[in-house]
């Protein structure tokens, strides 16, 4: 399915779910969704969760960030013709590559197999950067990193106001995340951590997986990343990734769309006490760029 027909059966299929506009508070959050083991969820959640805070009446962007593996478009059931890659290239825009969705959130779509962002010449970069200034503006912007601890990943993180770590109950995931932490706090100790369990069996599971991702960050990090929330493994999130839709809408009663719901409540009750920076992708990029050529140097 093209970009234009995707789009136009998802508005076919969800009319009525657009999100009532409220008033919103000044500044962008820009969080980093990531995690050290792949498969985690990464990408489900963000879209869920984006769905989920523009429901709010928050303006909402995702940027598909995973480079190697761009997939959030293919959750969407939708193949967009052009990608973050265009753009760099000078082909495209980013008002042209974008996806604006009848949920009220708006999609950059990775540049699916170009992995080497961060080592993008001068000019390239500069199409970027200029590129993203043509946005509009967002409350939340939301990066979907990719899983791993590549310096790619690390400085997407770092570029972030904070980071949403998604840890599975599997002691891979529990390790790897733990891993994750160390590298991102090794290169800023003060930066925001936040731990996302999903794939929970129930709320004594994710809880004991999240104390224990604290208590191995406290114990051998010395810092404490907060814990903000648990997502239940639930079949219908699978069954929504196979009908290529977001589960807040294929199934909004669902177990999954209820953690999601609360674990927003979270996230944008507290932009309206902390948020007063004007933040934006071009902002986001030349940090993430500065970042990049540093850990380069060593
Ligand atoms: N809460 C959940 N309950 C059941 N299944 C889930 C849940 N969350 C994610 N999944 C399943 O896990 C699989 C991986 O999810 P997803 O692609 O979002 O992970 P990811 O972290 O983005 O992966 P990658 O590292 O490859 O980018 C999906 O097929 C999805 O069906
Ligand atoms: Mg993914």
């Amino acid at each position: 399915m093209d970009q234009a027909s995707g789009l136009r059966k998802l508005k076919e299929e969800y009319s009525g779910t657009k999100p009532v506009i409220g008033s919103s508070p000044p500044g962008t959050k820009i969080i980093a969704v990531s995690s050290g083991k792949g498969g985690v969820g990464k990408s489900t959640i963000s879209i869920n969760l984006a769905i989920s805070i523009a429901r709010k009446g928050k303006r909402v962007l995702v940027l598909d960030g995973d480079l190697g593996l761009a997939n959030i478009n293919v959750m969407l059931g939708i193949i967009p013709k052009y990608t973050l890659y265009h753009v760099i290239k000078g082909i495209k825009t980013i008002q042209e590559i974008i996806l604006s969705t009848p949920e009220g959130i708006d999609i950059i779509p990775g540049a699916s197999g170009y992995s080497q962002l961060a080592d993008l010449d001068k000019v390239s970069r500069d199409t970027l950067i200029n590129g993203f200034s043509e946005l509009g503006n967002y409350d939340f912007i939301l990066i979907d990193t990719g899983a791993g601890i590549h310096a790619t990943v690390i400085s997407l993180v770092l570029a972030a106001d904070e980071v949403l770590i998604v840890t599975t109950p599997e002691p891979t995931s529990i390790t790897d995340s733990y891993g994750l932490i160390k590298s991102v706090i090794a290169k800023n100790r003060n930066y925001k951590l936040n731990v996302l369990i999903n794939k929970a069996k129930d709320d004594i599971e994710g809880r004991r997986v999240a104390k224990r991702v604290i208590e191995i960050s406290e114990k051998f990090l010395n810092v404490v990343p907060r814990a903000v929330g648990v997502i239940y493994k639930d079949e219908e999130v699978e069954k929504s990734i196979l009908a290529q839709k977001p589960f807040f809408l294929y199934s909004p009663r669902s177990k999954a769309t209820h953690c999601v719901s609360l674990v927003c409540d979270t996230l944008v009750k507290e932009k309206v006490q902390e948020m007063e920076v004007e933040r934006n992708l071009s902002s986001y990029f030349k940090k993430f760029f500065q970042l990049a050529d540093n850990e380069k140097l060593g």
